[in-house]
This record gives C-alpha cells, sequence and structure tokens, in this order.
C-alpha cells in the first residue's frame, strides 16, 4: 500500500480542516503518505462542504476538472470525503463517473480498505454515523504550524430548521477530557503557540467519563499551558453560560474573542429557525460580555432571506447588529438543504432579487461597523502573535491580535519570526485589516 500518494483538497469550516489532518493521519497509520502536490498524487480526495448549495455546486465543478488529472494518469484515485459525501452517497459515484469512493464524516478509519478497494476498481460508499466515534486515539497529520485545532466534539443536536449538519455530521458526542488535554500537550511540544478548541456547538461539551463541561475544560487547558494563546468556536448562544464568560476573562491566555452567531433580528424568525433563544436572550449574553470583558471583540453569522422573512424582520436584522456592533460578521443568503425542517415545511419564499437586496444592505452595514470598530483601536497596543509575511506587500509581515485582529507591520531585518509576540500601536485601520508599529 505505501506506495500510495494522498493529495487532500478540503472545503468549508475548520472542522473540516482538522478531519483532514485526522484522515491523513488514520492514513499515515497504514503507510499511505499525505503529499502536496496534486500532480504528483495516485488518490485525490475532496473533503467537503454541504452547509449552501454553492459550496457543493463548486466541488461538482472540481470533480468535473479533476479528469484533467485522470487523462494524465488513468489508475487516479478520487475520493469524495466530509459533509456533501454523507449528503449525497451513492448519488455522488452515480453522478460522476470520476468518484472511487465517498465517505461520510464517521468513516474515516475504512479510509485505507476503501483505497484498496477502488485499485480492484471495487466502488464504495460508507455513510454510517456514529453515537460514539470522536478519533480520540488518532494523532492527527498536521503541518508544523504555530496554530492548530483540536476537534473537541463531533456533530450537532440542535436542528436549527435550515440546516444540514445534525444530518451529516450526526449526534453530538464529545472526545474524552483526558484526550483533549494529551492532544494539546502534544501540540504544544511540537511547537504550537496558539491552539483552537472546535466544535459544531462548543458549549455543549459534555464528557461523559468525567462529567466536565466546556468551562472547566476551558479553564483546565489555560491553566496547564498559561503561555499558549488559546480560542474557541463555534459558541451557540443558547447554552452559552456566565461561567464560560467569567473563565475566559479570568485568564490572560484565553483570547478575547467570541464567534455568538445570531441567525437572525428577529423573534419572529429565530423561532421559525428553532434557535432556542430570544432576542433578548441573546442581548443579555451580549451585554455581560461586554460588561465582564469590556475589549472582547464579537462576530457573528447571518442569514439574510430566510422562509417567509419580512422587511420588518430584515429592519431588525439592522437595528440589531447597530446595537450589538460586532466586528466582523459571516453573511450569507438562505439556501434550501434538501432533508431540513425548513426545506420540508416552509417555503423559500423571499424572491432572490430581495434576498440579494437584504443581504447587500446587511454586508454594507457590516463593513461601515467593521471600519468604526477597527478606527477606535487607533492609538492602542496590541499584543500580536506574528504569523506570516503579509499577503499585499511581502516587506511587511501580519499577525493576529487576541481579539482577532489582523494587524499589518513593517518586520525591519526580518526580526520577528512566526510564532513571536510583538506589542503594535496601530496608527491606521480599514474595515478588515489595522496597521501598527512595532513598540520596542
Ligand atoms: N443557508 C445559508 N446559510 C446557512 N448556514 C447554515 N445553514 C445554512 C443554509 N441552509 C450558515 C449559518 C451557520 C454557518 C456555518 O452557515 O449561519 O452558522
Ligand atoms: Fe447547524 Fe444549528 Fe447545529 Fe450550527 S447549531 S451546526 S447552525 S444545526
Amino acid at each position: 500500500m505505501n506506495k500510495y500518494k494522498i493529495y487532500f483538497e478540503t472545503y468549508g469550516c475548520q472542522m473540516n480542516l482538522n478531519d483532514t489532518e485526522i484522515a491523513s493521519g488514520i492514513l499515515r497509520d497504514s503507510d499511505i503518505q499525505t503529499i502536496t502536490s496534486i500532480d504528483d498524487a495516485d488518490v485525490i480526495i475532496l473533503n467537503t462542504c454541504a452547509v449552501r448549495d454553492k459550496a457543493e455546486q463548486t466541488i461538482l465543478h472540481r470533480l468535473d476538472a479533476l479528469k484533467f488529472y485522470k487523462k494524465k494518469k488513468s489508475k487516479l484515485i478520487v475520493g469524495v470525503i466530509g459533509c456533501m459525501a454523507e449528503r449525497m452517497g451513492e448519488e455522488l459515484i452515480n453522478k460522476k463517473k470520476i468518484v472511487d469512493f465517498v465517505a461520510g464524516p464517521d468513516a474515516y478509519r475504512k479510509l485505507p480498505e476503501m483505497i484498496n478497494d477502488a485499485t480492484q476498481k471495487i466502488k464504495r460508499s460508507e455513510l454510517e454515523l456514529s453515537l460514539e466515534e470522536t478519533y480520540s486515539d488518532i494523532v492527527p497529520e498536521r503541518n508544523p504550524n504555530i496554530s492548530a485545532w483540536i476537534s473537541i466534539m463531533r456533530g450537532c443536536n440542535n436542528y436549527c430548521t435550515y440546516c444540514i449538519v445534525p444530518y451529516t455530521r450526526g449526534r453530538e458526542r464529545s472526545k474524552p477530557f483526558d484526550s483533549v488535554m494529551s492532544e494539546m500537550e502534544l501540540l504544544v511540544n511540537q511547537g504550537a503557540k496558539e491552539v483552537t478548541l472546535l466544535g459544531q456547538n462548543v458549549n455543549s461539551y459534555n464528557d461523559k467519563e468525567s462529567g466536565k463541561k466546556f468551562p472547566e475544560l476551558l479553564e483546565a487547558v489555560a491553566v496547564a499551558h498559561p503561555k499558549i494563546r488559546i480560542r474557541f468556536v463555534t459558541s451557540h448562544p443558547y447554552d452559552l453560560s456566565d461561567k464560560m464568560i467569567d473563565v475566559i476573562a479570568k485568564y490572560d491566555n484565553i483570547c478575547n474573542y467570541i464567534h455568538l452567531p445570531v441567525q437572525a433580528g428577529s423573534d419572529r424568525m429565530l423561532k421559525l429557525m428553532n434557535r432556542k433563544y430570544t432576542k433578548s436572550h441573546y442581548m443579555r449574553i451580549i451585554n455581560r460580555i461586554k460588561e465582564i470583558i469590556p475589549n472582547c471583540s464579537l462576530s457573528t453569522d447571518i442569514i439574510s432571506g430566510f422562509c417567509s422573512e419580512t422587511e420588518e424582520d430584515h429592519k431588525q436584522m439592522l437595528e440589531l447588529m447597530k446595537t450589538v456592533r460586532y466586528d466582523s460578521a459571516f453573511m450569507f443568503n438562505y439556501s434550501p438543504r434538501q432533508g431540513t425542517v425548513a426545506d420540508k415545511k416552509f417555503e423559500d419564499d423571499v424572491p432572490m432579487e430581495t434576498k440579494r437586496r437584504r443581504l447587500n444592505e446587511i454586508i454594507a452595514l457590516q463593513n461601515e461597523i467593521s471600519r468604526e470598530q477597527n478606527e477606535k483601536e487607533i492609538g492602542k497596543i496590541h499584543e500580536i502573535m506574528v504569523e506570516s509575511k503579509s499577503k499585499k506587500n511581502p516587506t511587511q509581515w501580519q499577525g493576529r491580535s487576541g481579539t482577532n485582529k489582523v494587524i499589518i507591520f513593517d518586520n525591519v531585518e526580518g526580526k520577528y519570526k512566526a510564532g513571536d509576540l510583538v506589542n503594535l500601536e496601530v496608527y491606521k485601520a480599514s474595515s478588515a485589516t489595522l496597521f501598527g508599529k512595532v513598540c520596542e
């Protein structure tokens, strides 16, 4: 088997990026090597996203484009894994002849066998979801990097009516506490300086063995590694506890940044979306965060044009954005997903033109707020962790503040390297970026 070289292409969220590392770790344990050049690959695996139709269309086009490599190497094997694989299953194999196997998010341990079968022209589709699988014994194959991820839980039990994730990733389950702690230890020994704890909903972390919940895990990680920056994503407003806010405030190495998806701005829409909180509950959390962690930066996800959304609902969304003043936001038009409650029970009745206009208004407002929020940072000093050369200007470098803001600075004579902590005084700001001078 060790003659096979695998190339991964990953789409979607940070969970998927970490899943690719896990899949690659499983293959490494079977002596199959992951490579970074597609031209040399014997097996190409696309790790896919199904959250919006656009993500799926991108992957379908990519599969057509992969025919180019198949023409060059007739024995090339192509696999599709992840959420879209789970959602489409066999259909994907039937629809796109180039696909040799599909594997859902809980089937990655079978990848070595599936690749082997593909060499014998046996096409397999492995879609079984698990109540237990957390891949806790797998050491992910990570690129040496200062930033790393640990998936602390998998799946989602929330069933927001628009969302496909509970169907593609299955029920919620948490990685055992000890396993998270030892993965942390390993990462720190390998040189990681920043670790992000990942889950569809980290607040519902619940280790069955020890009874530990997310605030306890977060605290334990922060105490054990005081020099490591700790981030976490994603939080659901429904079960974000006061205790968790207190833990973030208590430890300097837990970054002051919370991604708290609101999705909609009116109680009517939130109810239809099955978000399990009201606007006033959400605002209570936001106000508590602002009170206890005054410099905490906030981001959100917003879905515009959900079923039956009125102009009044839309206005309430804009008002909520003005009240919260998020530092940044991920903003989407509603995309119906087959099999979800919204798709079965509600009508996707907001005309495309209206959806587009509303989304544009949301984006324009957020850009303005982001710029104003960033301008407030001018004159302030931020400790950043140096990441890499700036994409636009190679004489400049960029890093990220604890509040998740990208700050560009002059790295005179290459004095600072990735992973260094540097104090910068901000002197300029746009809606996406800050610019800072090194404070010696
Ligand atoms: N249409 C548009 N956006 C969606 N999201 C999830 N499902 C859909 C959908 N059907 C968004 C939500 C979620 C983010 C990851 O993707 O905002 O928080
Ligand atoms: Fe989807 Fe809602 Fe679960 Fe997030 S919390 S993954 S939006 S069902």
